[in-house]
């Protein structure tokens, strides 16, 4: 039987995912210092630089070299997600470089995502911040941690106190309805941030630097931040119900992410905009 979430099983595969996350941490600071990475264009409009693939191409290697068996769903080099039932067993979710236009553009905001599910249920997540020098970890039960010390989420009750973040496709036709949801959330909070990092926004709302974060996203973009966020004592869910079959924790379909007493008023605020 698969002992997926044994200490002796999940710890020292929690330290092995963070040890790959900081070393392809390491090749993006390399590959911004020397600016050797080149850029492309995945469907027409979608960035993917070549420090995307070679963060991948060690991470994959890693994982494949230590856990032969696992099945990965990779951003770049296994996306396809559309078989929920393939997700099933010990799954790696990796997302080698969350934030590929602020790499490009030279930016701090960039994030190593990895996460480790059984069956669809996220036992570890790592969102390491190699610009920024900051990582995020959890293991399932254990509390979230940034740089090895306990996050929270924070606990905002008015609206009006809340920073919230949120995020948009590449594909631009959905972009004017986004901007009418927008719109409605700001009219009632503090401020809106577009970081253009998924997983950091998640993990901003994880340390109480966010009031909270939505969007839409895939599963790599989200598996890790919502391990950690939930560890982080904030509410994880959606605005809307999920269409797809895909597990909850893999799931980025309107996704939520608040300080707890603010999950329902936002809920309140986008489910109407869909
Ligand atoms: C993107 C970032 C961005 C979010 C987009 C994602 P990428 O991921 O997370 O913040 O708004 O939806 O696609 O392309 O940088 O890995
Ligand atoms: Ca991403
Ligand atoms: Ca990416």
């Amino acid at each position: 039987m698969f002992k997926g979430d044994s200490d002796s099983f999940i710890l020292p595969l929690a330290a092995y995912a963070e040890s790959l996350a900081r070393q392809a941490g390491e090749v993006l600071i390399s590959e911004r210092k020397n600016q050797s990475f080149s850029l492309d264009y995945k469907r027409g409009v979608e960035l993917v630089t070549t420090a995307d693939l070679a963060a991948d191409a060690l991470i994959r290697a890693g994982i494949e070299s230590v856990y032969p068996d696992h099945n990965i769903l990779s951003e770049e080099s296994a996306p396809d997600f559309s078989d929920p039932q393939a997700l099933m067993g010990p799954l790696w979710v990796i997302d080698p470089i969350d934030g590929t236009v602020n790499f490009a553009n030279q930016q701090p905001a960039v994030a190593v995502s990895i996460a480790f599910a059984v069956d669809g249920v996220t036992q570890v997540g790592v969102v390491h911040c190699p610009f920024m020098k900051e990582t995020f970890t959890a293991v399932r039960g254990r509390g979230a941690f940034c740089n090895g010390q306990p996050i929270k989420a924070a606990h905002i009750t008015e609206l009006r106190q809340a920073l919230v973040a949120t995020g948009f496709p590449y594909e631009k036709e959905g972009v004017p309805h986004l901007l009418q949801r927008l719109q409605q959330v700001m009219a009632k909070v503090q401020d809106v941030r577009r970081m253009g990092s998924a997983a950091i926004d998640i993990c901003y709302v994880a340390a109480g630097r966010l009031g909270a974060y939505y969007e839409t996203v895939n599963p790599w973009d989200m598996a890790a931040g919502y391990l950690i966020a939930r560890e982080a004592g904030a509410q994880v869910g959606r605005f809307a119900k999920a269409k797809s079959l895909m597990p909850e924790e893999l799931n980025g379909e309107h996704l939520l992410v608040a300080s707890p007493p603010l999950f329902e008023p936002l809920q309140q605020i986008l489910e109407p905009t869909l």
